[in-house]
C-alpha cells in the first residue's frame, strides 16, 4: 500500500470514528478489491483508483441515515460522492480526474445492470464477497450472485473458495 492510500485509510477510519463494524467492512472490501485487481492484472493507475474507491465506497451511509433514515443503496449512491470529494480534496493528493472516477464508482456501486469497466466490476465483486457473509446469505443466494454478478476469473475463484460452492 502506498502512502496516499494509507493516508486515505486513516482519514476514512477517522470519518467513521467509533463505527467499528463499518470500518472493518471497508477494510475487507479494500483488501479483496486489491487482491482481485492485482490477480486480474489491472494497471497501476486503475488499481490506485480502485483502492481509494473501495475504502470510500460506503461513505454515504451516515448521511443517508441522517437525511432519509435509511442506509439503502440508492441513498448511499446519492450522498456518497459529495462526502468523498470533500475528504479527498482535504487530503490534497488526488488529481481531479482520479477524484471524478472515484466519485463515479461510489455513485454506481449498488447498480449492477450495465457494468462495463473492470474497476467498477471488481469493486462490486469485492463488496459482494464481504456482504454475502455479513448478511448471512444462503448458499442459494451466493449461487445466484455468482451467476448474475460475478465476471472476473479471480473474483469467481475467490467466491467459490470462500463460500465452498
Ligand atoms: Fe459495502
Amino acid at each position: 500500500m502506498n502512502r496516499k492510500i494509507a493516508d486515505l485509510m486513516e482519514a476514512m477510519i477517522a470519518y467513521d470514528k467509533g463505527d467499528v463494524r463499518r470500518i472493518q467492512h471497508f477494510l475487507k472490501v479494500h483488501d479483496l478489491a486489491v487482491t482481485i485487481g492485482t490477480l486480474e492484472g489491472l494497471p497501476e493507475n486503475e488499481l490506485f483508483i480502485l483502492e481509494a474507491a473501495a475504502i470510500l465506497h460506503d461513505i454515504g451511509i451516515h448521511k443517508s441515515e441522517e437525511k432519509y433514515h435509511s442506509s439503502a443503496g440508492k441513498y448511499q449512491e446519492i450522498e456518497g460522492p459529495g462526502e468523498a470529494e470533500t475528504l479527498l480534496a482535504n487530503l490534497g493528493s488526488f488529481t481531479t480526474g482520479q477524484i471524478n472516477r472515484i466519485k463515479y464508482l461510489i455513485a454506481h456501486h449498488h447498480t449492477y445492470g450495465n457494468i462495463q469497466e473492470q474497476d467498477y466490476q471488481i469493486l462490486v465483486e469485492a463488496d459482494f464477497l464481504v456482504n454475502l457473509y455479513e448478511d448471512g446469505s444462503s448458499k442459494e443466494t451466493v449461487t445466484k450472485v455468482l451467476q448474475n454478478i460475478f465476471r472476473t476469473e479471480a473474483g469467481i475463484r475467490l467466491l467459490k473458495a470462500m463460500y465452498n460452492i
